[in-house]
């Protein structure tokens, strides 16, 4: 990528893509030095692949199932991501594990959003809604944003950054998701652009 200005980035989705928009408005504010490229969704009918039609971006819907065998699937998601000269994906609510074959080709290029203070509250099944439910189950006064390198299990990777947010005595899930929401906008693509200009120390995460 050394020879472009700004690195090319997909982004993947599942849902709504609130973190894709927060994402584009960065690369627009001059925030994040990269091209949003390619917007990838396992759903077709995520809101987040509108929003990237919205603004002039290029969107794949990978299935699996379309494939005969799971790698043939992460060769063709491989293929699809090598056409469009990707140097970092950013996971925004993508509820997929990505194939091994990609995870192993972007290693310590690949950053998940998770919305609580991992290792607490992630895992598979650990998402949405799920995981503020289990916050306030815990009674934890405190929940949060972290972002994280992606590696072959569910938000296993290692933490890049972490932002800390009250949780409040009069909390439902809703509100509380709004709250950590926020933070994820303003952290994501600080931490993106960090990453893309090799500020941080990565050993084995
Ligand atoms: C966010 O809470 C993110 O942390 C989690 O999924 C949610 C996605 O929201 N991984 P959006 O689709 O970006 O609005």
């Amino acid at each position: 990528m050394h020879d472009r200005k700004l690195a090319n980035v997909a982004v993947f989705v599942s849902g709504s893509g609130s973190n894709l928009q927060a994402l584009i408005d960065a690369t627009k504010a001059g925030i994040l030095s990269a091209k949003i490229v390619l917007v990838v969704s396992n759903r077709r009918d995520a809101y987040g692949l509108q929003r990237a039609a919205g603004e002039n971006i290029d969107t794949f819907v990978f299935k699996t199932k379309k494939y005969d065998t799971p790698e043939d699937a992460g060769q063709a998601l491989l293929d699809r991501l090598g056409a469009y000269q990707v140097d970092y994906i950013a996971l925004a609510g993508y509820l997929r594990l990505l194939p091994a074959e990609v995870v192993r080709a972007y290693r310590h290029r690949i950053v998940n959003i998770h919305p609580a203070l991992l290792p607490e509250y992630g895992g598979k099944g650990m998402y949405g809604h799920f995981v503020h439910e289990a916050v306030l189950a815990s009674g934890d006064k405190e929940s949060g944003v972290s972002v994280h390198l992606v590696d072959e299990i569910y938000d296993h990777g290692h933490v890049l950054e972490q932002v800390k947010v009250p949780v409040m005595p009069d909390d439902t899930p809703e509100t509380l998701a709004a709250r950590v929401l926020k933070h994820e906008h303003k952290i994501y693509a600080r931490v993106l652009e960090k990453l893309i200009k090799g500020e941080y120390e990565i050993n084995n995460g």
